[in-house]
C-alpha cells in the first residue's frame, strides 16, 4: 500500500507509539485486502465497548494503547453501548464489579478521544457523516445504516480498526469504499405491506441468503427510517451485509443496475410471518421486555409512551437509548409515562451487551430481529419476537 512521507513517518514512531500502533493496524489491513492507499475519513463509531465482550483483556490493550499520551482521535468519533446505563447501573440493578470495570473501559476510551455517545444510533445524535464522505464504523447495524441510508462509505470495521482509523483520521481504501463494490447482486421483490417487525423478519431472511453481498429491494410500502435501522440490524445479523438498497428510498438506489443483477427472489407474506414465529424461542410470557435494537429514537420512545399512558405494567420493560435521546425524552415527559407504567427508559447499554444473564431474567421480549437472533446465543436466555403491543401485558 502506499504511503506518503508523513504517513510513513507515523509508522515510524515519530509521532508517537499510539500513532504508531494505530498504523501498524491500518497498513497491515490495507495490506491483506489490497488497499492502493489510506483514505482520509471524517467520522468513526468504535465498538468492542462492553466489559461482557472485551473483559480484561481489552481494558488493558486501551490502557496501554492511550499510556503516552501521543494519539487521540482526530476526527468526530463515538462509542458504542457499554454493558451498563453508565449513570444509573446501581438503581436498575446492574452488578457492581462489572460497572466498576465498565466505567474503566469508557474512561479509556475517553482518553483516546471517543466521545461518550455510548450508542449503535450515532447519527441519530450527531456522528452524521455526509453523503459520500469516507468513513470508519463498526457497528454493524450502524455500518449498514451509515452505508445504505445516508450513503457514506465505509467497510464493516472491527472495533480496534475503527479505533486506529478514529486516532490517525484515515482508513485503508478498498471494499464498499470504491464504487464497484457498492452495486446490487440481489433483486429482492417483496410481495406484501411491511409493518413493525416484519422489517426484522425481512432483513433477517434475506441476510441468510445474501451473506455479505448487496441485497436491491424493491417494497410495497415507503419505510420509515425507524424500519430502516431495524431491516439494516436484522441483515447484518443474520448475514454479514454491509450496505443494501432501496428503490426509490436510499439514496444509491440507482447503483443496483437491476438488469445486471442475475439473482432475484421473492418475499411472500406467508414466509414474513413463518419467520416472525421461528424467531420466538419460547411460548412462555417475557419476564423483561427490552426495546431499543437498535438504540431506540425519540419517535419509538414517544410510540412506547403513548401505548403506556395511564396503565400499569405486568413484565418489566427497557427502552435503550443514548444519553442524548433521553434527554429530550425526559422533557417531553415520555419518560416520566414510561416509569409511571413500571418501565425504564435506559441509557447507553442493550439487552445484547449488560449481563441481563445475571440479572434474574429469564424470558427477553424483544421486537428486534437482531436481538432475537442474538439474545440466546450471547446471554443464553430465551426470547419472544413480536411488535411492542403485542409484547406488554397490562395488569
Ligand atoms: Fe445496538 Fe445492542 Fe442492538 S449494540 S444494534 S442495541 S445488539
Amino acid at each position: 500500500m502506499f504511503l506518503t512521507n508523513e504517513e510513513q513517518q507515523m509508522c515510524d514512531g515519530e509521532f508517537g507509539e499510539t500513532i504508531r500502533k494505530s498504523m501498524d493496524i491500518l497498513v497491515a489491513l490495507g495490506d491483506i485486502y489490497g488497499a492502493s492507499k489510506l483514505v482520509d475519513i471524517t467520522s468513526a463509531q468504535v465498538s468492542g465497548v462492553s466489559y461482557k465482550t472485551i473483559g480484561d483483556a481489552g481494558l488493558e490493550y486501551l490502557e496501554d494503547l492511550a499510556r503516552d499520551g501521543s494519539g487521540k482521535a482526530t476526527i468526530n468519533a463515538s462509542l458504542n453501548p457499554p454493558g451498563t446505563d453508565l449513570d444509573n447501573w446501581e438503581a436498575l440493578g446492574f452488578p457492581k464489579d462489572f460497572a466498576i470495570k465498565q466505567n474503566q473501559i469508557v474512561d479509556a476510551y475517553a482518553n483516546l478521544g471517543i466521545s461518550k455517545t455510548c450508542t449503535c444510533t450515532p447519527y441519530l445524535v450527531g456522528n452524521v457523516p455526509r453523503f459520500r464522505d469516507h468513513v470508519s464504523w463498526s457497528e454493524s447495524s450502524a455500518v449498514a445504516y451509515v452505508n445504505s441510508v445516508i450513503g457514506a462509505r465505509t467497510n464493516r470495521e472491527g472495533g480496534p480498526a475503527a479505533l486506529a482509523a478514529a486516532i490517525v483520521g484515515k482508513t485503508p481504501l478498498y471494499g464498499f469504499h470504491l464504487d464497484q463494490n457498492r452495486k446490487a447482486n440481489l433483486v429482492v421483490n417483496v410481495n406484501c405491506e411491511l409493518k413493525g417487525a416484519d422489517f426484522g423478519a425481512l432483513g433477517y431472511i434475506i441476510g441468510k441468503v445474501v451473506g455479505g453481498g448487496v441485497p436491491y429491494f424493491k417494497l410495497q410500502n415507503t419505510p420509515n427510517n425507524n424500519d430502516l435501522k431495524t431491516l439494516g440490524a436484522a441483515l447484518a445479523s443474520s448475514g454479514s451485509v454491509a450496505l443494501y438498497h432501496i428503490d426509490n428510498v436510499t439514496p444509491e438506489f440507482d447503483k443496483a443496475d437491476e438488469a445486471e443483477v442475475e439473482d432475484i427472489m421473492f418475499v411472500s407474506d406467508k414466509q414474513i410471518q413463518e419467520t416472525r414465529q421461528n424467531l420466538s424461542t419460547t411460548d412462555k410470557q417475557p419476564d423483561l421486555i427490552c426495546l431499543g435494537c437498535p438504540h431506540a429514537s425519540l419517535e419509538e420512545i414517544k410510540q412506547v409512551a403513548s401505548i403506556l399512558k395511564g396503565k400499569t405494567i405486568k413484565n418489566k420493560l427497557w427502552i435503550c437509548t443514548s444519553v442524548s435521546v433521553k434527554a429530550t425524552a425526559d422533557r417531553m415527559g415520555y419518560t416520566e409515562t414510561i416509569e409511571k407504567a413500571g418501565g425504564n427508559v435506559v441509557c447507553d447499554t442493550c439487552m445484547v451487551v449488560a449481563p441481563i444473564e445475571e440479572m434474574g431474567f429469564e424470558v427477553i421480549g424483544v421486537n428486534s430481529a437482531k436481538a432475537a437472533n442474538y439474545v440466546p446465543s450471547m446471554c443464553g436466555l430465551d426470547v419472544v419476537y413480536n411488535d411492542v403491543e403485542n409484547l406488554i401485558q397490562f395488569e
